[in-house]
C-alpha cells in the first residue's frame, strides 16, 4: 500500500449516500472499507466497486463493536428515512446510540478522526427559520420521529464527550434533505416518491397542501462538503449544517418533477404525518465560512441525473408502463 494512501471506514457505505462517499473516497486515493449490515442499503449501490483493489465491503452490524485498523471513520450506518426508521424504532435508537459509541471506542483505540452524519431533524420541528448551528431545537422526545431525532441527538452528545474527555478528532455534519441517484426507491422521501409516482404515471401524492417548504441538496455537493469537513483542521468539530439553503415548497417540487418527466400524473393531497416540520432550511453561513463550501448543482440538473436513474431502474425491474414517461435526457 503506498504510504500516503489512508485508509478509511465507511459504515452505513452501501446506502445511499455511504456509497457516493465511498466513490468519492476510492477517486481521491484512498482505501475503502465499507460496513454495512444490508437494511436498507443495497448490494447494488456498491456493485461496481466490489472489483477494486483499494474497495472492501463487510457485513456488520454497528450496534457490535468492530475491531479493525484505520485511519478515518464515517459514520453514516442508520436508516435515514421515516418509513425505515419507523419500521423497527428500538433498533433505530440502537444503531445511532450504540453505533455511535462502537465508532467512537474504534477511533478512540486507534487515534483516528470520525465523522458523524447527524442531521437536520435534531433541530426538530424548528421555530427559527433558517436553522443556525447555535438552534437547540424543538423535538417532541416521545413522539414517533423520537427514535430518529433523539438517536441523533445522543449520538451528537457522544461525540463531543468523547472530543472533551479523550481528546478526540471529531467532526460533526448535520445534514439536510439530500436527494440524488440510489436514493430507495420505496422509502417515502419526497423526492423519490414524486419521481417514481411521475414514472408510473400515478397520482403524486402530496401529504399536506404542499405550501410546507423544503431545501434539497444534490448529493455530490453533500459529499463535497463531507470530504471538506474532513479535511478541516482539528480544531472544526462541527456540528455544521449542510444542505442547500434555496427553499422550495413541495407544491412546486411536485409540479417541476411531472414537468421534467413529461407525466400526466395527477396532484392528490393526504393528510400530514404527524411531527412533519412545515419549513426547513439550512443556514449555511458557517460551512460556506469554514470550509469555503456551497452547493453548486441547481434543482434542475439534480432532478434530472436522478430522473434519469429511476428511470433506468424502474425498467429494469419491468415496473414502469412504456406510455407513462418521455424522459428528457
Ligand atoms: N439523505 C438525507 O437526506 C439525510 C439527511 C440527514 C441525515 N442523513 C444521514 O446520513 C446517513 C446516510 O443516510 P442515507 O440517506 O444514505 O440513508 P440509507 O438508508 O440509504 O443509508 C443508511 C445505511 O446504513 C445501513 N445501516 C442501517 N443500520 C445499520 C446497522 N445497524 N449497522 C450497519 N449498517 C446499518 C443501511 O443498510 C444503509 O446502507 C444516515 O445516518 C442518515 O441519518 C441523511
Amino acid at each position: 500500500m503506498s504510504p500516503t494512501r489512508k485508509r478509511v471506514l465507511v459504515t452505513g457505505g452501501a446506502g445511499f449516500l455511504g456509497s457516493h462517499l465511498c466513490e468519492r473516497l476510492i477517486a481521491q486515493g484512498d482505501d475503502v472499507v465499507c460496513v454495512d449490515n444490508y437494511f436498507t442499503g443495497r448490494k447494488d449501490n456498491i456493485a461496481h466497486l466490489l472489483s477494486l483493489t483499494h474497495f472492501e465491503a463487510l457485513r456488520h452490524d454497528v450496534c457490535f463493536p468492530l475491531y479493525i485498523e484505520v485511519d478515518e471513520i464515517y459514520n453514516l450506518a442508520c436508516p435515514a428515512s421515516p418509513i425505515h426508521y419507523q419500521h423497527d424504532p428500538v433498533q433505530t435508537t440502537k444503531t445511532s446510540v450504540s453505533g455511535a459509541i462502537n465508532m467512537l471506542g474504534l477511533a478512540k483505540r486507534l487515534r483516528a478522526k470520525v465523522f458523524q452524519a447527524s442531521t437536520s431533524e435534531v433541530y426538530g420541528d424548528p421555530s427559527v427559520h433558517p436553522q443556525r448551528e447555535e438552534y437547540r431545537g424543538n423535538v417532541n422526545p416521545i413522539g414517533p420521529r423520537a427514535c430518529y431525532d433523539e438517536g441523533k441527538r445522543c449520538a451528537e452528545t457522544l461525540f463531543f464527550d468523547y472530543y472533551r474527555q479523550h481528546n478526540l478528532r471529531i467532526r460533526v455534519a448535520r445534514i439536510f434533505n439530500t436527494y440524488g441517484p440510489r436514493m430507495h426507491p420505496n422509502d417515502g422521501r419526497v423526492v423519490s416518491n414524486f419521481i417514481v409516482q411521475a414514472l408510473k404515471g400515478e397520482p403524486i401524492t402530496i401529504y399536506g397542501d404542499g405550501s410546507q417548504t423544503r431545501a434539497f441538496c444534490y448529493v455530490d455537493d453533500l459529499i463535497e462538503g463531507f470530504v471538506r469537513l474532513m479535511a478541516a483542521p482539528d480544531e472544526v468539530t462541527g456540528p455544521i449544517n449542510l444542505g442547500n439553503p434555496v427553499e422550495t415548497t413541495v407544491g412546486e417540487l411536485a409540479a417541476k418533477i411531472v414537468d421534467l418527466v413529461g407525466s400526466h400524473s395527477k396532484i392528490v393531497h393526504r393528510p400530514l404525518p404527524v411531527d412533519d416540520p412545515v419549513q426547513r432550511c439550512p443556514d449555511i453561513a458557517r460551512a460556506r465560512d469554514v470550509l469555503g463550501w456551497e452547493p453548486r448543482v441547481t434543482l434542475e440538473t439534480g432532478l434530472r441525473n436522478t430522473i434519469a436513474y429511476f428511470d433506468r431502474l424502474l425498467t429494469e425491474n419491468g415496473d414502469k408502463p412504456q406510455s407513462a414517461a418521455k424522459l428528457i435526457a
